[in-house]
């Protein structure tokens, strides 16, 4: 028997395995209409499978789901869409070279004597696009959106196929603070109109502005769930991580020594006569966390470029004295400069190559792992082995394919590698981006051991608390320039904010 207002989405009992790994451990999880339910836990603590079962891109091996008191089940995305469930799942799906319009409809295209009917298309995207306040232009091309739009694109594309229930896996990772405010009063909007939101997220501030309830996943397990209004901070990252977490710790400074890394006049030109790097010089001392804070966009791309040498500028870098103009990428990792890339799937790992391969990359030419000229099986798994405990990396083992892993441990794996190389200087971009509180915590004290260890550190990072809490001095990036220098006593989150939004410094 069905109760009289049965919940949106009902899950019960849910289990999924995959090989070495119990994901979803008997998970239950009840959604109200029009409620916006967050759904939190530590990085490979099942969050993504489950809303992957919801979504039919995984069966569960026991458990059943009911949309408002009916039961179904889901052999496919497709069929969960006919059903009216949708999800966003992390890091986005959409064709670049496409218009907004044509990504939306795109599966589903109206048609008129089977050709693609555009004009009809058009209208009900601009309805759409009208009616939910989202501020697209249906011609523009998706690749020329900044992260925040497209991600609007996502939620229109649910919007179109009429989608009661919205899953939105991490959707704020890569956004920027106003950004997130607006998704979020989309958010509000659609759960006004009795739509149900599930939404999975890292940032506990967030959880406690937007959701009505929230439920916390420990190793497959709910751990917590209840309403977010009876929630604190502390609580729910206790609830995940079974221990108390210190979310607001600012490190002491460090020890600055010699200069290790220094950037002269770096220049990237724009297309229209605006550069995107615009003669930026810094230093980088032995010893000493240098943070770049600034929006996304306003160069950091184009900074670790011509550091790494992904990218051609003009200007030079010299390390240690090296002056490092005409490297390759290869060549200026061999004389000292680590890195750990903002996008850790496209340029950081090998996704079907083993979480083992993985962590050798880098060390792959070199004494332990290799001896004359023969690679060394056991120094590979001992390497691999350490950092997988060292940097808490949650995978059925160091076989397990890397794309196999969750998102954070994805992260956890990359910035372990890349901080067991010992370079005199590390770059490291957004190193807690997908990443949960008790990882964070983990992740920045090993920064500072780092640091204290003798390494320079430039630290690129859009999270401004994370720039405040580790960095012995703060650069602000603004338009492609550096508009404003602070010592660790002077920044706090107004000056530098100020900066970042292009005040004075
Ligand atoms: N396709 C797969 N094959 C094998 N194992 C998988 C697969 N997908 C997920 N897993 C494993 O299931 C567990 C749960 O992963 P899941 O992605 O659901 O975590 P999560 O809570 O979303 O973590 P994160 O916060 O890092 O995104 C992890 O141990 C992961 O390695
Ligand atoms: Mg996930």
């Amino acid at each position: 028997m069905t109760p009289p207002n049965p919940d949106a989405v009902s899950l019960r009992g849910i289990v999924k395995r995959f090989p070495g790994v119990l994901a979803n451990d008997h998970v239950d999880l009840d959604v109200g209409r029009g409620e916006i339910h967050a759904l939190m836990g530590e990085n490979g603590a099942g969050k993504s499978t489950l809303m992957s079962v919801l979504y039919g891109l995984h069966r569960p091996d026991e458990g059943t789901i009911s949309l408002h008191g009916k039961e179904v089940s889901f052999g496919s995305p497709a069929q969960a869409i006919d059903a009216g469930v949708g999800m966003v799942q992390q890091g986005f799906a959409l064709f670049g070279e496409l218009t907004v319009t044509e990504n939306v409809v795109f599966g589903s295209e109206p048609t008129r004597r089977g050709l693609l009917d555009r004009k009809a298309a058009t209208a009900r995207v601009t309805e759409l696009i009208e009616r939910h306040e989202l501020r697209l232009r249906p011609g523009d091309r998706v690749r020329d959106l900044p992260v925040g739009l497209r991600q609007r694109v996502e939620i229109l594309k649910l919007l179109y196929r009429d989608a009661g229930v919205l899953i939105l896996d991490e959707p704020t990772a890569v956004l920027t603070p106003p950004e997130t405010e607006r998704l979020f009063g989309v958010l509000r909007a659609l759960a006004a109109e009795d739509r149900t939101i599930l939404l999975v997220s890292h940032k506990l501030q967030e959880v406690l502005a937007v959701s009505d309830h929230v439920t916390v996943l420990r190793d497959g397990r709910v751990s917590a769930r209840g309403r977010t209004a009876d929630q604190t901070a502390a609580g729910l990252a206790a609830a995940m991580t079974g221990r108390e977490v210190d979310l607001d710790r600012v490190h002491p400074p460090g020890t600055p020594g010699d200069i290790v890394l220094e950037a002269r006049s770096l220049i990237v030109p724009g297309v229209e006569g605006k550069p995107l790097l615009d003669d930026v010089s810094l230093t980088v001392r032995a010893g000493e966390i240098v943070g770049v804070a600034g929006v996304a966009g306003n160069g950091q791309a184009e900074l670790s470029g011509a550091i790494t040498g992904l990218l051609k500028t003009g200007g030079s870098i010299v390390l240690n004295g090296q002056n490092l103009d005409g490297l390759s990428v290869r060549a200026r990792r061999d004389v000292g400069i680590a890195h750990v890339p903002e996008d850790r799937a496209e340029v950081g790992s090998a996704p079907t190559a083993g979480l083992r391969e993985n962590l050798a990359v880098g060390f792959h030419r070199k004494r332990p792992l290799v001896r004359k000229g023969f690679l060394r099986r056991k120094a590979i798994d001992d390497h691999a082995a350490a950092i997988i405990e060292d940097y808490d990396v949650r995978a059925s083992g160091p076989a397990a394919a890397m794309g196999t892993l969750s998102g954070g441990n994805q992260q956890k794996a990359i910035f372990g590698r890349e901080l067991t190389h010992d370079a005199p200087f590390l770059l490291v971009e957004q190193p807690t981006r997908g990443v949960d509180v008790g990882a964070i915590e983990n992740i920045h004290a090993r920064l500072v051991a780092h640091r204290d260890a003798g390494h320079a550190v430039l630290l690129i990072s859009a999270e401004l608390s994370e720039i405040l809490a580790l960095s012995d001095r703060v650069l602000v990036l603004f338009e492609g320039r550096i508009v404003a220098e602070f010592t660790k006593d002077e920044a706090d989150q107004h000056t530098v904010g100020l900066a970042m939004a292009g005040g004075a410094g």
